[in-house]
């Protein structure tokens, strides 16, 4: 495996204040991982810097042509000052995906989880320790060629970026308020939205400035060609409890394959619980909350955790999930989950990884 060299910086930034508050994704730490790739050389010169802007032409083609892919990450402060990452195996590997999908070239999988846990050791003292606070960590990979024309790039940058948050939402584990997206639509099979490329949030924008001007937290994307099925939130997998089925999206290659929505299904599984990764179509469910059959739903994801919908609007219809409370499932869903990533209960999966 490559070194990773490491330069420290001369002029480490004032960290936030124990409980301070730590909006999500507007500090960041003193280090960051950068690594180039140059075709002939291949990946090469990993290391570890002071954070800082990075110098590219304007003609870079991640600036024009989007060839930009990310992964979100966390690493969690335990009881007892151990730092702990939550399956960062599948990240990376998830990354590869995103890469071969958008003609980047793969990282060696290895390399990316040694300059994480690196770089995260360099900033240990930036992982906050109060309630539901994490190191949220960044990797993300960027063509920069300096050309206009569209193919893939020769030149790209590796980085990972990390910064101390809270919750993602302002309402933390409150239910959230979300809509049914009629209008626009995310993406289709065949298209991106599998991977963590940044074209899908740009897709994504337009609704969720509506949403958020009608005082929605964001929208329930449909599949782009019935309208019909349902497929994810915009920062979020969802999932649904009708009757004592859970039920999720099956993933059919425009649904990004969540860790939280994956870890998830593996924990209900080991209580026995009937879950279906299936079509569900939003008639279904409309019909389940008309006869009180929809018990509980919830999102999913790295920077939302476990976040419970409480109002789903969908056209006139207005649907009150469990009294707009968090219900009983999504509740030790989060207690479980948050549970072994700050190291508080034993973690029977072995999802984490101490730095
Ligand atoms: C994550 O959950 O890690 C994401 O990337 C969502 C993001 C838009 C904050």
């Amino acid at each position: 495996m490559q070194e990773i060299r490491v330069e420290l910086t001369k002029n480490p930034k004032q960290k936030p204040a124990p409980g301070a508050p730590l909006p999500f994704g507007t500090i960041f730490t003193d280090h960051m991982f950068i690594m180039n790739y140059d075709e002939g050389q291949g990946w090469h010169d990993p290391r570890i810097v002071p954070y800082g802007p990075i110098e590219m032409d304007p003609s870079a083609m991640c600036l024009h042509y989007g060839q930009s892919v990310f992964e979100g990450m966390k690493a969690y402060r335990a009881q007892d000052g151990r730092i702990l990452l939550f399956r960062p195996d599948k990240n990376m590997a998830r990354l590869n995906v995103s890469n071969d999908r958008l003609c980047i070239p793969p990282i060696d999988e290895e390399l990316a989880k040694a300059a994480i846990e690196k770089l995260v050791s360099v900033e240990k003292d930036w992982v906050p320790s109060e309630e539901g606070t994490s190191l949220y960590i960044r990797p993300f990979i960027i063509g920069v060629d300096p050309h206009i024309g569209v193919h893939p790039a020769h030149h790209l940058l590796f980085m990972v970026i990390c910064c101390p948050v809270g919750a993602y939402y302002p309402e933390g584990l409150d239910p959230v308020k979300i809509y049914v997206e009629t209008n626009y639509v995310r993406a289709v099979r065949g298209g991106m939205g599998f991977t963590k490329t940044a074209g899908n949030y740009a897709a994504s924008l337009k609704a969720q400035d509506e949403a958020e001007k009608q005082d929605y937290t964001q929208v329930l994307w449909l599949d782009g060609v019935e309208r019909k099925y349902i497929e994810e939130v915009g920062t979020m997998n969802v999932f649904f409890v009708i009757d004592d089925e859970v039920v999720t999206p099956a993933l059919q290659g425009s649904i990004l394959s969540g860790i939280t929505r994956m870890s998830c299904i593996e924990m209900l599984k080991s209580w026995g619980m009937k879950v279906s990764e299936r079509r569900l179509s939003i008639q279904e469910v409309a019909d389940a909350a008309a006869e009180g059959r929809l018990k509980e739903a919830f999102g999913t994801g790295t920077a939302a955790v476990i976040s419970p919908i409480g109002h789903l609007k969908w056209g006139d219809d207005i649907m009150e999930i469990n009294n707009g409370e968090i219900g009983p499932l999504s509740q030790k869903l989060y207690d479980t989950l948050t549970g072994i990533q700050w190291g508080k209960i034993k973690d029977e999966f072995g999802w984490t990884v101490e730095v």
